[in-house]
């Protein structure tokens, strides 16, 4: 990129306009990926700071962990690192070999009854009114619900839970100021950040005497390279289950069913057919991109990219899942969204190392939805009305999706 020619410069300005443009839109995203990608597929909108949006590029900095740090400040309330988010390689893999098996897909073959069960409860409260607040009445509910299961906790934390949550990822919601104010938004976040290390660490403690059947006293048992884990990584790893495990399947639900809502061809193939729903959860991963984006990766030296851009040491590199999701060089028909597709790699859950952990919980949760919904609740559209969706900033989620059926 020359700073000496002015089409040169203006070109790269209104590729970035276009980049920042599209991390924005949240409702729309895929046209702005698309002209994104035939540009070149990144752009770097300030100094330092660079958006990946090609597959080739993005797989490039997710996968080479060597020349790309996820070791960034998160600015989520927390203190310390996340773990295993914020840690690289080799002392990652260390995690991942103890974290790994608690959410295997055996492991989630056990907790089937239970999720199915959460499901209908939910379910149950609505059916009857024929119409839901898809979006609170069962997107936010159920993978906390899921959640509390999983670490052996009672159900009546659920609200607490779902304001620990909030005040972290959502702080408008607990302070309305929080929206454009951003002292306040810190404030909410430090404050519930706070709240979560006290929680967490009461638990821990409180395990720590009565161990019981749960992933708190697991980790209280377990070593690791040979030690056990510490009070504080205990903390840090239940620090990121909280905002990692339970936004972003309930965002998933919320753009699904919208999708599934607006498109009766789609959904008729899920009622009719429940077997087509694993490659359905897939395809609408893909096409959907709940987590548009993740961690940024910091260069620990000059990279040159497969595309040919070159990314000098010290810039953080933000990777667009969703774009590379919509990258016709990995997915010929990108744009249609097929339920038959033969080969679907697409990245919502990442790539790399640090590819999520939670992966076989989420897609377990979704296609249990999907089949218990459409199998009680087969037919549904947008309550009329209510057709305009709003996308707010954050990860990718409709708020107050009303749905109705017959
Ligand atoms: C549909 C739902 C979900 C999506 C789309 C999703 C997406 C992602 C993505 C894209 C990453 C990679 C981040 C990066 O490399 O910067 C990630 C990592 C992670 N996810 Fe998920 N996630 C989902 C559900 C969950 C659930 C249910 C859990 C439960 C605990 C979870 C726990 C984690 C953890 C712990 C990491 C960090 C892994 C590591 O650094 O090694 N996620 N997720």
């Amino acid at each position: 990129m020359s700073d000496t020619n002015p089409d040169a410069g203006a070109e790269a300005n209104s590729q970035s306009q276009l980049g920042m443009q599209a991390m924005l839109d949240l409702a729309a995203p895929q046209p702005n990926y698309k002209a994104l990608i035939e540009q070149g597929g990144f752009v770097q909108p300030m100094d330092h700071i660079a958006i990946s949006f090609s597959r080739a590029n993005s797989e490039f900095v997710l996968r080479h962990h060597e020349l790309f740090s996820s070791r960034v400040e998160m600015n989520l309330g927390n203190v310390r690192p996340l773990i295993p988010l914020n840690v690289d390689p080799p002392q990652h893999a260390s995690y991942r070999k103890l974290l790994d098996p608690l959410f295997s897909p055996k492991r989630m073959d056990e907790q089937e009854a239970d999720i199915t069960r959460r499901v209908n409860a939910l379910i149950d409260a609505f059916i009857d009114r024929r119409e839901c607040n898809f979006s609170e009445e069962f997107a936010d509910l159920f993978p906390t619900s899921v959640f509390l299961g999983l670490m052996g906790l009672p159900e009546d934390e659920l609200p607490m839970f779902l304001r620990l949550r909030d005040g972290i990822l959502h702080p408008e919601k607990l302070d309305p100021d929080a929206r454009l104010d951003l002292d306040k938004r810190l404030a909410v976040m430090n404050g519930t950040g706070q709240e979560i290390y006290d929680y967490f660490g009461g638990l821990i403690e409180l395990r720590q005497y009565e161990p019981a059947n749960d992933i708190i006293s697991r980790f209280l048992s377990v070593e690791m390279d040979g030690e056990k884990l510490s009070h504080e990584d205990i903390l840090d790893i239940c620090y990121l289950f909280l905002i990692a495990g339970l936004d972003t399947v309930s965002d998933s639900l919320t753009c699904f069913y919208a999708f599934l809502a607006r498109n009766p061809d789609h959904r008729r193939q899920i009622a009719d057919d429940p077997a087509v729903i694993p490659a359905a959860v897939e395809e609408l991963l893909r096409w959907e991109s709940p987590v548009p984006a993740g961690v940024p990766r910091v260069a620990r030296e000059e990279v040159e990219l497969p595309n040919g851009q070159l990314v000098r040491e010290g810039t953080a590199v933000v990777v667009s899942y969703g774009a590379a999701n919509v990258d016709p060089a990995e997915c010929p028909d990108a744009f249609d969204v097929r339920f038959d597709r033969k080969k679907n790699s697409h990245i919502a859950f990442g790539a790399g190392v640090h590819r999520c952990l939670g992966s076989h919980l989420a897609r377990r949760e979704l296609r249990v939805t999907l089949r218990e919904w459409h199998r009680r609740i087969p037919d549904y559209h947008i309550k009329p009305g209510h057709e305009q969706l709003e996308y707010p900033p954050g990860l990718r989620h409709v708020k107050d999706l009303m749905l109705a059926w017959d």
